[in-house]
């Protein structure tokens, strides 16, 4: 386990001054292109998921990524939250607060049984305003969310704290600075 999430850790690379200066990305496009590195993110979120969990939602475009193999793994659906305007049916909107500016996210109205419980899948915690908008959404359609479970989190950002705050149950493989 200590293995694989070394692994995890060594091939999410720092890139400085993107995408404006001061800001450092972190890029998990050479975790992706790891046949090894990208099932040992997987494997390892499927270890820390929560039992019973019916529904597996990634938030676009990078929460996809994880969360479609999360599903499969676990044997629970898959349910893409995104951005605006791409849903074809009914939708649920959220505004959220982004460094400059908002957003918003949207979930078909129909998409999770209200009752069902629900994993949160994302790349990378930051401030913690995706999965929040996520789960809010999730909460409107009294879908349970059971967990949280990211590759990345942020620690000299206050995302772990404002879902907690939140009642969510937070997962991360890797802690940077
Ligand atoms: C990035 C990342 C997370 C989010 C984390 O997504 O993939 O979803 O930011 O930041 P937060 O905790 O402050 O909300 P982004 O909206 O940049 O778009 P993408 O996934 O479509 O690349
Ligand atoms: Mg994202």
């Amino acid at each position: 386990r200590g293995s694989r999430l070394a692994l995890v850790e060594q091939l999410v690379v720092d890139v400085a001054d993107w995408p404006r200066p001061g800001i450092t990305f972190k890029d998990i496009t050479p975790l992706l292109a790891s046949p090894g590195g990208f099932s040992a993110a997987v494997t390892e979120m499927v270890a820390a998921a929560p039992r019973d969990v019916d529904v597996v939602v990634g938030t676009e475009a990078r929460g996809f990524l994880f969360a479609a193999p999360v599903a499969l793994a676990l044997g629970a659906g898959f349910v893409p939250v995104r951005k605006p305007g791409k849903l074809p049916r009914a939708t649920l909107d959220q505004a959220y607060d982004l460094e400059y500016g908002q957003e918003t996210l949207s979930v078909h109205a129909d998409a999770v049984a209200a009752g069902a419980r629900v994993l949160l899948v994302d790349d990378v915690l930051a401030t913690g305003g995706t999965v929040l908008a996520a789960a809010d959404l999730l909460g409107r359609l009294g879908a349970q969310v059971v967990g949280v479970s990211v590759v990345l989190e942020l620690g000299s950002l206050p995302g772990r704290q404002r879902l907690e705050d939140a009642g969510l149950q937070v997962s991360a493989l890797v802690r940077a600075d």
